[in-house]
């Protein structure tokens, strides 16, 4: 029989624990909410009224649950008050030595069959648990931010954490609603440890000016579905906390320097701007704790600037290669309304890449998504032709051949011949540097990469790419035409992986280095990914659908590119390769797909 659990303590009600409360609260359980002091305990009944109050709004709860819900808790400054519950969550700074005082007061307070919680990120539940004289019934329940709304738990336990502590701990979660995965105890357990590298390398990408936060943010949410950007998400976290956990995941895990906190992140910091919780961190918010953002200084102008930023007219586009990449491409130019000539190796390949265009746009119309005219329109908009000479006259040219440097080199090399002056000619390349294309003309300030994502017709993203040979009105002219055809263009420098790729696949090769280390399971990682973090599609399922072979040519891109020793591609995913384990396009990567 599981421990009946009918009180709770939590301790600490900021940004984690005041949605702790009302997660215990909603499922009936009664809670005993302490804080340090009345101004700190009536902020978080603050907290917690607004987020019940928007809950009501939403219609996700009935005004009568919610007074029932404020009913079930009683707030009291000072760790007295948990005398008599069955359980304490803590959830106060991250700091061991305070930590560790207050599980040292809890273990004197509380009853002594009471099971002390910590939700700790980063710190170790071993450390924190031998303040107690019970440690065998101290455990960690990391719950994720907001806690009312994300379902995952990890659930840690100690090597001494008693057995039916844990079992306890998990039907407790089962009866919140939520997911958990059991784990030991770890520097960032699963969700952190992958997050924090990501979060930490975006930081410094910023600090770098590599990229504007709004577009960092953006070319996650649009190239990976995620459902925030990362410099968001370190502001929904507390810049404060988060300094914190890459602090001690760095001390804990091996000094890896990716969780050495950027020295921006410290300054922020100490200048007070934590995040939303003081309503500025990366963004500024409407006032402290409103999840609204507010235009400020940093705020960019609208698109339509661009235009005015020295951004050329575009009208007639060519597009080179014969791919999937020029295929979507040749499609999302044409159904915007451009002109377009067609250039492949032979009329041949142009049937086929004509077919292939009929086809998608044929079944935009089956769908429903494009009239009958609009496709013979478009359709009407494109010229096929096997000779390059055809783009003497175009405006912008769209380079999507074959990812090689030498083919793509002397391309450009005949592009910069034949095209008249003041053309852009771009290049759609995934890991090759933009300025060695470039320097293949004698006209690199008009050179831009413009990264598409596959399916181009599909994803909103394009990352426009510059050098530091790049003129800015080539720059704005990228971007305006983004803006034309719909997409968000966010523009980047030169570097391997651009924004997207240099973020996601250390990530995912962490992901295979945890498998690797045996800490979880694929199906457990994945699990955590998607229900602690909000993404589409947890590491594995991912690596799958991309195709391990093309996943560790990038991670090999970014590790020779940037010398990090992080970036290293992990060995299991090198093997997985070399056995033909490519992922859905041989059935077999980290999961069987043959029957699928
Ligand atoms: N922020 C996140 O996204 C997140 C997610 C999961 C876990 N966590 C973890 O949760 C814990 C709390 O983080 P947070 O972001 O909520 O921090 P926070 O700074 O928002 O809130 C901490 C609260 O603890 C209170 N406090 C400080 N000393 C206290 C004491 N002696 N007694 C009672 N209350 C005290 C503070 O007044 C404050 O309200 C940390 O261990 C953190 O790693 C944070």
């Amino acid at each position: 029989m599981a421990r009946e659990f009918s009180t709770v303590g939590v301790v600490g009600l900021g940004t984690m624990g005041a949605g702790i409360v009302e997660v215990f609260a909603r499922n009936g359980i009664d809670v005993v909410a302490v804080e340090i002091s009345a101004p700190a305990l009536e902020r978080g009944r603050a907290t917690l009224k607004g987020s019940t109050d928007r809950a009501v709004a939403k219609g996700k709860l009935a005004e009568a649950d919610r007074d029932a819900l404020h009913e079930r808790v009683h707030f009291a400054v000072g760790l007295d008050a948990l005398h008599s519950v069955d359980l304490v969550i803590e959830a106060v700074p991250e700091h061991l030595d305070l930590k560790q005082r207050i599980f040292a007061e809890l273990d004197r307070v509380c009853r002594p069959e009471t099971i002390l919680a910590t939700n700790t990120s980063s710190l170790s539940v071993t450390e924190i648990s031998v303040a107690t004289s019970r440690p065998n019934q101290v455990i960690g329940i990391h719950f994720f931010n907001p806690a009312p709304v994300m379902r995952l738990v990890e659930v840690v336990r100690t090597v001494v954490t008693a057995p039916e502590v844990v079992a306890d701990v998990e039907a407790l979660c089962a009866r919140l609603g939520k997911v958990d995965v059991t784990i030991n105890d770890r520097a960032g357990f699963i969700a952190n440890a992958l997050l924090f590298g990501y979060l930490n390398h975006a930081v410094a990408m910023f600090e770098s000016h590599y990229a504007t936060r709004e577009d960092i943010d953006a070319a996650m949410k649009l190239g990976c579905g995620l459902p925030m950007g990362p410099l968001a998400l370190m502001d929904l976290i507390g810049l404060d906390t988060a300094y914190e956990i890459l602090d001690t995941m760095y001390r804990r895990g091996g000094r890896d320097r990716r969780h050495a906190p950027v020295p921006l992140l410290k300054q922020m910091v100490t200048a007070g701007l934590l995040g939303r919780k003081s309503g500025r961190g990366f963004y500024t918010y409407e006032r402290p704790g409103a999840p609204v953002v507010v235009p400020d200084e940093a705020t960019p102008p609208a698109t339509d600037a661009a235009l005015a930023d020295g951004a050329r007219a575009i009208a007639k586009v060519g597009v080179v290669g014969s791919g999937t990449m020029a295929t979507g491409i040749i499609e999302v130019f044409a159904k915007a309304g451009y002109e377009v000539v067609s250039v492949t190796r032979g009329m041949e390949k142009s049937a086929k890449v004509c077919e292939a265009v009929k086809t998608s746009l044929n079944k935009g119309v089956v769908r429903g998504k494009l009239a009958e005219a609009d496709r013979d329109a478009a359709l009407g908009r494109i010229s096929w032709s096997a000779t390059l000479d055809h783009l003497a006259d175009v405006d912008l040219v769209v380079e999507a051949v074959v990812e090689e440097l030498s083919v793509k080199k002397a391309l450009f090399a005949s592009l910069d011949e034949i095209c008249k002056p003041g053309v852009v000619l771009a290049t759609t390349t995934s890991s090759l540097p933009v300025i060695d294309v470039a320097m293949a003309t004698q006209r690199p300030a008009d050179v831009v990469g413009l990264h598409f994502f596959n399916p181009a017709p599909v994803m909103p993203l394009v990352e426009v790419v510059r050098t530091i040979r790049t003129s800015p009105e080539a720059t704005a002219t990228a971007r305006a035409v983004c803006a034309a055809l719909g997409k968000t263009g966010v523009v980047c420098g030169d570097r391997s992986g651009f924004i997207v790729n240099a973020l996601l696949f250390p990530y995912l090769n962490d992901a295979v280095k945890m498998l690797e280390a045996s800490y979880s399971t694929a199906d457990d990682i994945d699990h955590a990914m998607k229900l602690g973090c909000g993404y589409p599609m947890g590491p594995f399922e991912l690596l799958d659908v991309v195709g391990l072979d093309v996943s560790l040519a990038i991670q090999r891109e970014l590790y020779l590119e940037l010398r990090e020793p992080g970036f290293a591609p992990a060995p299991l995913l090198e093997h997985l390769v070399t056995a033909g384990y490519l992922g859905r396009k041989t059935r077999r990567g980290f999961r069987d797909h043959s029957h699928r």
